[in-house]
């Protein structure tokens, strides 16, 4: 994608004067039109890397290119990009209007042509209503709303979002994260946003940056994520995993067949990062959902002790034990006619067909 990227950063570093390193030999591309969030723990260096392309970091190495571009020198408002900062950055005394009219100030518009871009800008998302409301006066969903207009009032190329909805509580976040995307669809702008919640990124992306310690750990979309991630970091962040020492049996064309213990999971090799030789010992990683429980035993399950149960609602999950010690999670979708488990059970167990993945050990 190098060439068409609409925003590139290339080979950015950042060594702050502290010596921390916050970012590490990044290169990313995002075109134009995506929505793109960065993903990873505290510290791995998602603010760095927008504060990089908005030009209020200086990379110590490497470039930030637009179209192509070298912007890697250009002041944050000389760029074509606009921020919206994680606690929204409102001015307390001014009204909605003025605070989304203030992203035009700069600019030299008629005060007609203000007014009316201000109130397209609270159109978008939804806030016509409250245009001449004080910002003290709103919810915390609503001033979120006042930001995003203010940083869509100068139709930027690239929308930066840190953690936009992280002050919102669970259910207006997850109404806001429906909208966010919407908008986005709507308008076709690019958005890089920060999170460190992976169900907010799962759920609006169309790519995710997983940073792990300044460096990408795998950038793919949601499903490729959690369906094949590449490395054990990324398996254990995204979703929950049971990741397993495992030893190979045999390999066919078809499959590798390796053993957890008692326990035989045929993984296919096209989910196997590398086809190691018999006897190999490897780095297995299965999802909980992709382990079957049954009450009685055939010559594919093996015996397993319940050790602890989490009651979830849609699902129970189960700690369970099988012989020689390895400890396992497992998730069963339920209904209300579906029986539960209990602490002490011994159930039988099996891999579903198809599951389980071998990761590379880099
Ligand atoms: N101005 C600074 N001076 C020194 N070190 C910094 C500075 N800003 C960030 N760092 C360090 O760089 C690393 C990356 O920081 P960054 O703020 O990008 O993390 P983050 O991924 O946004 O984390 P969080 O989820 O906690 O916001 C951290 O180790 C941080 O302590
Ligand atoms: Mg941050």
């Amino acid at each position: 994608m190098a060439n068409d990227a609409l925003l590139r950063l290339e080979g950015v570093s950042k060594i702050f004067d502290t010596g921390t390193i916050g970012l590490d030999n990044v290169t990313l591309d995002i075109a134009n039109g995506e929505f793109v969030s960065l993903l990873g723990p505290s510290g791995c260096g998602k603010t760095t890397s927008l504060r990089v392309m908005a030009g209020f970091e200086a990379p110590t190495s490497g470039r930030v290119l637009l179209d192509g571009n070298d912007i890697t020198a250009l002041r944050p408002y000389d760029r074509p990009l606009n921020t919206v900062f994680q606690d929204y950055a409102l001015f307390p005394h001014m009204n909605v209007a003025e605070n989304v009219g203030f992203g035009l100030s700069l600019r030299k518009l008629s005060s007609a042509e203000t007014e009316k871009k201000v109130k397209e800008a609270l159109e978008l998302v939804g806030l016509s209503d409250k245009i001449r409301a004080r910002v003290s006066m709103l919810s915390g969903g609503q001033r979120q709303r006042v930001a995003l207009a203010r940083a869509l009032v100068c139709s930027p190329r690239v929308l930066l979002l840190d953690e936009p909805l992280s002050a919102l509580d669970a259910n207006l976040r997850e109404q806001m994260q429906i909208e966010l995307k919407r908008l986005q669809s709507r308008l076709g702008t690019t958005f890089v946003m920060v999170t460190h919640d992976q169900g907010e990124a799962l759920s609006i992306s169309d790519r995710i940056v997983v940073l792990n310690r300044g460096k990408i750990e795998q950038i793919a979309s949601p499903a490729t994520l959690y369906d094949a991630p590449e490395t054990s970091f990324v398996a254990d962040f995204i979703g929950s995993m049971n990741l397993l020492e495992a030893e190979v049996l045999e390999t066919t064309p078809s499959a590798v067949r390796v053993s957890v213990g008692p326990m035989a999971i045929d993984i296919p090799r096209d989910c196997a990062a590398t086809v190691p030789a018999p006897r190999a010992s490897v780095l297995v990683c299965i999802r909980p959902e992709e382990l079957a429980v049954q009450l009685f035993p055939t010559n594919e399950t093996v015996a397993a002790q319940i050790t602890s149960t989490v009651f979830y609602g849609p699902m129970q999950r189960l700690f369970v034990e099988i012989a020689g010690g390895r400890k396992l999670m497992i998730d069963m979708g339920r209904r209300r006619s579906s029986e539960t488990f209990e602490a002490g059970t011994t159930v039988h167990i099996k891999p579903i067909r198809g599951a389980g993945r071998i990761l590379s050990r880099a």
